[in-house]
């Protein structure tokens, strides 16, 4: 493992990444018409591609790649005993302060990161002005009312996680599929959290999503499993690309478990901000499956041929816009080339939203137009590509490595003399010859590869 960094190293900022997020349609802000709403934000066409490509990746290393874990997606709106039986009711909290003067609110355990809302801005209380009431407990679900009529028994809430569905599925899940404990439930959904100080892109936003998977095991695999889960899940990020020096497992210690969790481990990445949370894995014993009996009468338990018990559960819980966010700040990149300044995303070629631009070299000579839109027309089937003829070439190349094409291929006149195109590479800037027809099959065969963006990674 690499020697642990103190601080972010690359050109990354969080305002740099999202500022091409919105010049390049990865991510608006949401409602920008009107200004903007806190902490919400919308996913523009690359944006679209990357989570997607985070959470088929996610979905594949969980379920296509194994034969112990199943899928399921479950309503946002859960029967609101499901909450009280979870514990999120009483408990799924942050400590509140308000300002009497600014009129502003704060997370009494974040005041050192929070500004005071007056000019100049100062960390919350340390002003003279500053008046500061009592810390109070201030609930995250977001709550909702179900039927026409608004009254205490119409009150429901938004999921704030998607665990919560996997466990009030457990016996429909065991009665419906060939499972035997080790076994998963994988689900990837929306979440919804009022988060109080929210900010750092989509680090913290209030509608996200998750990608949780909750593992049934024997009680007595339960610590060796949650070791398992520790390592498969770091090693998923790296073998997406990630930078080894800038991700760390870090052990909660005892002082801030959650109310069901009897060891947790954070997978930590090291954004711009600093060492922050990616995933957690927790060890989660049987608080829920024994919650959700006793609250709803259910027997929860796995029944097999000479043993009963109730298993013990094991959760890698991700969020898929913070690992995109992590991905892009990982990939984001600027350099010098011949004099000139470029930006580039090096994204794992299976995360990239576009694996290969074609280009004909000039975009009004029809010959050339022709051969690339056969070529483009040809790989399109094949895997995600696009085509450009605007604009002078090296325009182009720049707008494909900010959206983080991993190739480029160009057709010029010698291809319509010799049948050869140009084979660009993102992140080495080499150009290589290869024949027309064999695109496909050699662009296919680089995204099977290992990859690694640069020497020192
Ligand atoms: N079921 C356990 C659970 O939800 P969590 O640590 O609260 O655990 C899991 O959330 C993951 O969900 C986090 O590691 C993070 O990646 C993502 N996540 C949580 N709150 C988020 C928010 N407000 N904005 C974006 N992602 C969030």
């Amino acid at each position: 493992m690499s020697a642990q960094l103190e601080t972010y190293e690359g050109a990354a900022t969080i305002e740099k990444v999202a500022s091409l997020c919105r010049r390049r349609a990865f991510v608006f802000p949401s409602s920008d018409v009107y200004g903007g709403l806190g902490s919400s934000y919308d996913y523009g066409h690359y944006g679209v591609l990357l989570k997607q490509n985070v959470k088929n990746e996610w979905q594949r290393a969980m379920v296509a790649e194994r034969d112990d874990i199943v899928l399921l997606d479950s309503a946002i709106i859960l029967h609101p005993k499901v909450w009280v039986a979870s514990g999120h009711l009483a408990g799924f909290s942050d400590p509140l302060v308000d300002c009497r003067t600014c009129k502003l609110r704060f997370r009494a355990d974040h005041l050192e990161s929070a500004s005071c809302g007056r000019k100049p801005s100062k960390q919350a209380g340390e002003t003279d002005d500053c008046d500061l009431t009592e810390a109070r407990q201030f609930n995250l679900m977001f709550e909702t009312s179900i039927g026409p009529v608004r009254d205490e028994g119409s009150v429901a809430y938004l999921r704030p996680e998607t665990a919560q569905g996997i466990f009030v599925n457990f016996k429909n899940v065991t009665s419906s599929m060939r499972v035997k404990p080790p076994f998963g439930i994988a689900q990837i959904g929306k979440s919804f959290r009022n988060e109080i100080t929210p900010g750092n892109f989509l680090f913290r936003m209030r509608e996200f999503e998750q990608m949780e998977m909750e593992y049934f095991v024997p009680p007595a695999l339960a610590e060796e499993q949650y070791r398992y889960w520790i390592d498969e899940r770091r090693r998923w990020y790296l073998e997406l690309g990630m930078r080894e020096s800038h991700l760390r497992v870090r052990a909660h210690d005892a002082d801030e478990l959650s109310h069901y969790s009897s060891e947790t481990s954070d997978l930590e990445y090291l954004f711009p901000i600093g060492w922050s949370e990616l995933e957690g894995i927790a060890n989660r014993g049987d608080f829920d499956l024994r919650q959700h009996a006793e609250h709803s009468g259910a027997k929860l338990e796995w029944i097999g041929q000479d043993e009963r018990y109730v298993p013990h559960v094991i959760e890698p819980a991700a969020g898929a816009d913070r690992a995109a966010l992590a991905f892009l700040v990982d990939a984001y990149d600027e350099e010098v080339v011949a004099d000139r300044p470029r930006t580039v995303l090096r994204f794992h070629p299976r995360l990239a939203p576009v694996k290969v631009a074609v280009l004909p070299l000039i975009g009004n000579d029809s010959a050339m137009v022709e051969t690339a839109r056969g070529l483009y027309e040809e790989l399109r089937r094949a895997l995600p590509a696009e085509y450009d003829d605007s604009a002078a070439i090296g325009k182009r190349y720049r707008r494909q490595d900010e959206i983080g094409t991993p190739w480029a291929l160009t057709i010029d006149h010698e291809t319509l003399e010799d049948g050869t195109i140009t084979l660009r590479d993102r992140d080495t800037l080499a150009q290589e010859r290869i024949p027309l027809e064999s695109a496909k099959a050699i662009l296919l065969d680089r995204l099977e590869q290992p990859w690694r963006p640069r020497a020192q990674r």
